[in-house]
C-alpha cells in the first residue's frame, strides 16, 4: 500500500502535491517523491528516504522545483528495501544513479499496489536493451509502457492499456509523458485511485482525502480503465481504447472521515481489507499452485533438515505462533515451542542443533522480539523474520525474511497484520510438510485450494457483521468474559480475549477448555460470558461439555462452529456461524467474529477504539 498523487493546471504543482501526500501518509511512510514538468522542459524527479517531511525539506516545502503538471508518491516497500533508488517516482530512461534530477526520459510513473509478473516482465525488457536501476517492479511497470509506446509509436492510452493486459496484480499508476506537457495518464486495477477535477486544474490521488481541500468534485476511476487528465478535463478509456463516461460525484464527507475510507475507525476500516491483506501475502508465495519461498532464501536444505522449531514473538503475534504450533506439528511433524519474547530473550534454553527460530512481527520493531531474536543468532540458531514492515530492525537482522503484505496498520489493536501472518506461517507449514514428505504433493494442492479460499470466506463473515453489532449491544457492560477451546481454538480464543480486553476494557482471560475446572470455573457466576470457539471436530464435544459446566453454574453462553452444525444451537445462547475450511486453518475465520466483538463491544462503550489507553503501537521498550 503507497499513496499516490497529481496536479495539472495554473498554480506550482510542488506545493499542492506535498500537501496532498501529508494527508496519505498513513498509506506509507518510508520513503517518498515528487516529479514535476515545466512546460515542455524534461521532468525533475527527487526522491528522499523517511517521512514526507524530509522530501519538504530537500525541495524547500515545493518551492524549489518549478512547473505546473507533476506526480508524487509516499511509498510502503513491497519490492527492494526502502531507499533513495527505490522510491517513486520511477523513470523509463536508461538512467544510472537513482532515476532522479532532471531526468532525461520519455515516461515517469508512481504507483501503488503489486505486480506479480514482474520478475518475468523484467527479463523481457531486458532481452529488449533496458537497464534497470532499482529492485522494484515499479520501474518495470513504467519502462514497459515506454516500450508499447515506442514500439507501436502509439500514444499513452494505448501504450498503457497493452502493458495491463500483460501485468498481473493490483496497481494504481500515474504516468507523465515528455510529448505531452501538462497532462497525466492514469490506470487502475484492484487498486483506489481518484480524480478530481476544478477551475481549469485537476486532481489525482489514491484516496479521497489528499484532494478534498482542493476539490470535492471527483470521479471514481473504474476498475480496468485508464485516465487521461488535463487541466479542468479527464476523459476515461476501457482497455479496447474506447472512451467511457464516468458520473462525477461530490463528496459530502469531512477529511477526518474520508481517511477512513468512509469507516468510523482505522480498526473497522483493518478489519475489512483482510480479504486483501490474505490474498495478497498468499499470492507473494504461492504462484500457480506452487509455493515459492525463494524471496526469502530458505534454501531445501535447511528447511529439510530442521529439527526443532522455536516461534518467539509478543501479543497477537504470539498468540499466530500458538496456531502455527498446532499447524505445523500436525502437518509437517516438527517440534514447535512457542515462546513470549519477553521471557524467550533471558532463558537458557538449550539450543538444539538445526533449530529454527521463527520471529513474528507486525512492526518488525518490538524490542523484546528483536532481542530474542539477536539472542537465537547467538546461540548458533538460523532464523526466519515473518515481518510486516519492509526494511524494519528485526527483518533486516534475520537471516531470512518472509514479509506480510498488510500494508500499514493504523489501529493499535492488530487485525489485518495477524491475519496476513497467520496466512503466512499455513504456507510454510504446508512447503515444511511437502519438503519433509508428511504429506503428499495432491494433498499440499489441496491444502493450498483451501488457503485461497479464506479470503471469500472472510468477506462472507463480514457480510454478516450485524448480528454481532447486536449482541455486542447485549454485553456491553459484562464485567468477565471467558474464551475458551482446545486445540486451535485455544489459540484463536488466547486472540479473541486479547481483541476484547484491550478495547473495550472488560476483563476476559482465555482458557483450554479442558483447564477451567483445575481453578478458574470458580470465577463463573450468573451470567458470566462464557464464549467457546468451536472449529475442531475431535475435540468440539469435549469443549460443549465444558460449556455445560459453565452454564450449570450460570454462565451466559455464546459458541462460535461452522455452517451445517446445528447441534450446538441447542445449547448455547448465541451462536455464530462461520464457513467451513481445512480444519488447519479454521483461525483465520473464526477470529473475525471476535474481532469484530471486541470493535462493536467498545464501540458500544463509547471508546477510543483505535488508541485504547496505555498502549502503543509499537513497542520499542523492554
Ligand atoms: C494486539 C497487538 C499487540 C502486538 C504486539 C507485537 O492487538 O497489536 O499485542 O501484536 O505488540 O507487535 P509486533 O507484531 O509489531 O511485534
Amino acid at each position: 500500500m503507497c499513496g499516490i498523487v497529481g496536479y495539472t493546471g495554473r498554480r506550482q504543482a510542488a506545493p499542492i502535491l506535498l500537501d496532498s501526500l501529508s494527508r496519505l501518509e498513513y498509506r506509507g511512510y518510508d520513503s517518498a517523491g515528487l516529479a514535476v514538468r515545466n512546460g515542455t522542459a524534461l521532468a525533475e524527479v527527487v526522491k528522499a528516504t523517511g517521512k514526507l517531511y524530509h522530501l519538504a525539506d530537500k525541495t524547500d516545502q515545493g518551492r524549489a522545483l518549478a512547473g505546473c503538471c507533476g506526480i508524487g508518491h509516499t511509498r510502503w516497500a513491497t519490492h527492494g528495501d526502502p531507499s533513495v533508488v527505490n522510491a517513486h517516482p520511477h523513470v523509463s530512461g536508461n538512467c544510472s544513479g537513482s532515476g532522479s534530477g532532471a531526468v532525461e526520459s520519455d515516461v515517469v510513473g508512481v504507483h501503488n499496489g503489486i505486480i506479480e509478473n514482474y520478475t518475468e516482465l523484467k527479463d523481457k525488457l531486458l532481452r529488449h536493451g533496458y537497464a534497470f536501476y532499482s529492485d522494484t517492479d515499479t520501474e518495470v511497470a513504467v519502462k514497459l509502457v515506454d516500450y508499447y509506446y515506442k514500439k507501436y509509436k502509439i500514444g499513452p492510452v494505448d501504450a498503457i492499456t497493452r502493458t495491463m493486459v500483460r501485468i498481473r496484480g493490483s496497481y494504481a499508476l500515474a504516468l507523465m509523458f515528455k510529448d505531452y506537457p501538462d497532462e497525466i495518464f492514469a490506470a487502475r486495477k484492484d487498486s483506489p485511485m481518484i480524480i478530481g477535477t476544478g477551475e481549469e486544474e485537476s486532481f489525482l490521488a489514491s484516496d479521497v482525502p489528499a484532494i478534498l481541500k482542493y476539490t470535492r468534485q471527483v470521479y471514481y476511476i473504474g476498475n480496468l480503465q485508464v485516465a487521461r487528465v488535463s487541466p479542468g478535463k479527464v476523459a476515461f478509456f476501457d482497455l479496447n481504447g474506447d472512451e467511457n463516461t464516468i458520473p462525477l460525484t461530490e463528496i459530502t464527507w469531512d477529511a477526518a472521515a474520508a481517511e477512513k475510507g468512509g469507516y468510523e475507525h482505522f480498526m473497522l476500516k483493518e478489519i475489512h481489507e483482510q480479504p486483501a491483506a490474505v490474498r495478497d501475502t498468499l499470492n507473494s508465495i504461492v504462484k500457480d499452485g506452487k509455493i515459492d519461498l525463494s524471496g526469502t532464501g530458505l534454501t531445501e536444505e535447511t528447511v529439510r533438515s530442521v529439527s526443532k522449531i522455536d516461534i518467539v514473538a509478543c501479543g497477537s503475534a504470539w498468540h499466530v505462533g500458538m496456531a502455527a504450533q498446532y499447524v505445523i506439528e500436525d502437518l509437517a511433524g516438527i517440534p514447535v515451542r512457542v515462546e513470549l519474547a519477553s521471557e524467550y530473550r533471558y532463558r537458557k534454553i538449550p539450543m538444539a542443533e538445526k533449530t529454527l527460530v521463527i520471529v513474528i512481527s507486525q512492526s518488525g520493531e518490538t524490542a523484546d522480539s528483536l532481542a530474542a531474536l539477536r539472542v537465537a543468532k547467538e546461540r548458533g540458531a538460523e532464523t526466519l523474520a515473518i515481518v510486516n514492515v519492509i526494511g524494519s530492525t528485526i527483518a533486516r537482522e534475520a537471516d531470512h525474511v518472509l514479509y506480510t503484505l498488510a500494508g500499514p496498520e493504523i489501529a493499535v489493536a492488530t487485525t489485518k497484520a495477524y491475519s496476513a501472518q497467520l496466512i503466512a506461517t499455513d504456507v510454510l507449514a504446508v512447503y515444511l510438510a511437502l519438503a519433509r514428505g508428511t504429506v503428499a504433493e495432491e494433498e499440499a494442492a489441496a491444502l493450498l485450494a483451501e488457503l485461497a479460499e479464506i479470503p471469500a470466506k472472510i468477506e462472507r463473515i463480514l457480510e454478516e457483521k450485524a448480528r454481532l453489532q447486536w449482541f455486542s449491544s447485549k454485553i456491553a457492560n459484562t464485567h468477565d468474559i471467558f474464551f475458551i477451546g482446545r486445540g486451535l481454538d485455544y489459540a484463536i480464543s488466547l486472540e479473541g480475549s486479547l481483541k476484547m480486553k484491550e478495547i473495550s476494557y472488560i476483563h476476559s482471560e482465555a482458557y483450554a477448555a479442558g483447564e477451567l475446572k483445575h481453578g478458574t470455573i470458580s470465577l463463573i457466576e450468573n451470567n458470566t460470558l462464557v464464549i467457546g470457539v468451536l472449529t475442531q471436530k475431535e475435540l468440539y464435544e469435549k469443549t460443549v461439555s465444558n460449556m455445560m459446566e459453565c452454564r450449570s453454574r450460570g454462565g451466559y453462553l455464546m459458541g462460535i462452529t461452522t455452517n451445517g452444525n446445528f447441534s450446538v444451537e441447542d445449547s448455547v445462547n448465541f451462536t455464530v456461524y462461520i464457513p467451513k475450511s481445512d480444519e488447519h486453518f479454521m483461525a483465520s475465520l473464526a477470529v473475525v467474529p471476535l474481532q469484530l466483538l471486541a470493535y462493536y463491544t467498545s464501540v458500544n462503550r463509547g471508546l477510543d477504539v483505535d488508541k485504547p489507553r496505555n498502549l502503543a503501537k509499537s513497542v520499542t521498550v523492554e
